[in-house]
């Protein structure tokens, strides 16, 4: 008698098990039940979608072109703050892109910090862009802009890493000063990125459970940082319920995932030359030395290991600098200047 109901209650649980470790399938824009499409977007060779906005001056005016990789829970619609007359003024124009599964972007599963630097060469020759390049990436953003260097350097004109969000496990940064970063964050972000590194197969299970805090915004915003969440009311993002639309997993759980979940295919330092050695072109680091999500001792290490990078501290930064007027300005005249 007890057996029936016990393998009844174990078959039972262990369907619980299985839905809840496997995500539902995304929603994706343009198909029948999906959200719409109401963005451009170029057809990649595999068949893909890739969603762009264009911040500027119009491609075919700028006299400089950049590519622009966003961060989590982020978008193509992110803010910038640069101003339209600096733009015009400089002639610059910013493709900002949806990357794969968010937005109106197709999702990709087998997206991984690699493919990042092959979606944004195809993006550049679908939208005409010319054989070179500048390339910004933020935070989580910035794992693209090292597979630029690393895969498509013949490609690039400038590249700026803006509060570059690091792999706690690169075999080239000492323990001990991965350890000592990784302590800075708060626990709930140290549990989640430890699942996504170690057990990654547990992931979505993990950040749907509503037991344990996950990646709350809490605590994680310097001084500056919450002074410049205020001045834009909040609004880092033009669409922010576009952002994840097609399913968190595919959005947010496989960025994660590509960045912490498993080996990347090659370390920053150890495998990456300088694109540029005749100094015909520039490499920048933007860390804000009040960041709390990207501690400052690691970029710091990397830039002293690559000092090819021109690396730059914002004393009064946090990790959202690229929101701000003035820095984001900074920034963008850094990577031009000649
Ligand atoms: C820099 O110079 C090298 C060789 O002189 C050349 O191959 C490369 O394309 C140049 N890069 C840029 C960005 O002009
Ligand atoms: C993503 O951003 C939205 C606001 O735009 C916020 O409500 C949500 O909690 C964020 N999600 C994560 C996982 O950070």
């Amino acid at each position: 008698m007890i057996t029936p109901i016990g393998v009844a209650f174990a078959v039972g649980f262990l369907g619980w098990v299985y839905q809840s470790l496997k995500p539902s399938p995304p929603k994706i824009c343009g198909s029948e039940n999906g959200p719409p499409v109401t963005s451009p977007r170029v057809m990649l060779n595999d068949g893909r979608h890739l969603a762009y906005r264009i911040f500027g001056v119009s491609n075919e005016e700028a006299e400089y072109k950049i590519i622009m990789c966003h961060g989590f829970n982020s978008s193509k619609d992110m803010y910038l703050p640069a101003s339209q007359e600096f733009m015009d003024e400089l002639k610059i124009c910013i493709v900002l892109y949806d990357r794969a599964g968010y937005g109106e972007s197709d999702p990709y599963p087998s997206r991984s910090v690699k493919s990042e630097a092959f979606d944004i060469q195809e993006l550049a020759d679908k939208l005409h862009l010319g054989t070179k390049f500048y390339v910004i990436g933020c935070s989580i953003g910035a794992s693209g802009i090292w597979s630029c260097l690393k895969y498509i350097p013949q490609r690039l004109l400038g590249a700026s890493l803006v509060v570059p969000f690091a792999n706690f496990w690169w075999p080239s940064v000492p323990s001990a000063l991965s350890r000592q970063a990784f302590r800075k964050l708060p626990q709930s972000y140290q549990r989640t990125f430890q699942i996504a590194h170690y057990t990654p197969w547990l992931y979505h299970w993990w950040i749907t459970q509503k037991w344990f805090p996950t990646l709350g915004a809490d605590g994680m915003f310097s001084d500056s940082d919450l002074e410049i969440l205020k001045r834009l009311s909040g609004g880092l993002n033009h669409n922010p319920e576009k952002v994840a639309q097609q399913g968190e997993h595919e959005s947010l759980n496989r960025d994660i995932l590509a960045v912490l979940g498993r080996k990347w295919e090659f370390d920053p330092i150890i495998d990456v030359n300088n694109p540029f050695p005749d100094n015909n072109g520039s490499v920048h680091i933007w860390q804000g030395c009040e960041d709390r999500v990207v501690a400052l001792e690691f970029n710091r290490f990397i830039a002293e290991k690559l000092p090819w990078i021109q690396y730059h501290e914002v004393p009064d930064g946090g990790h959202l600098i690229i929101h701000d007027v003035e820095k984001c300005e900074a920034i963008i005249r850094a990577l031009l200047a000649r």
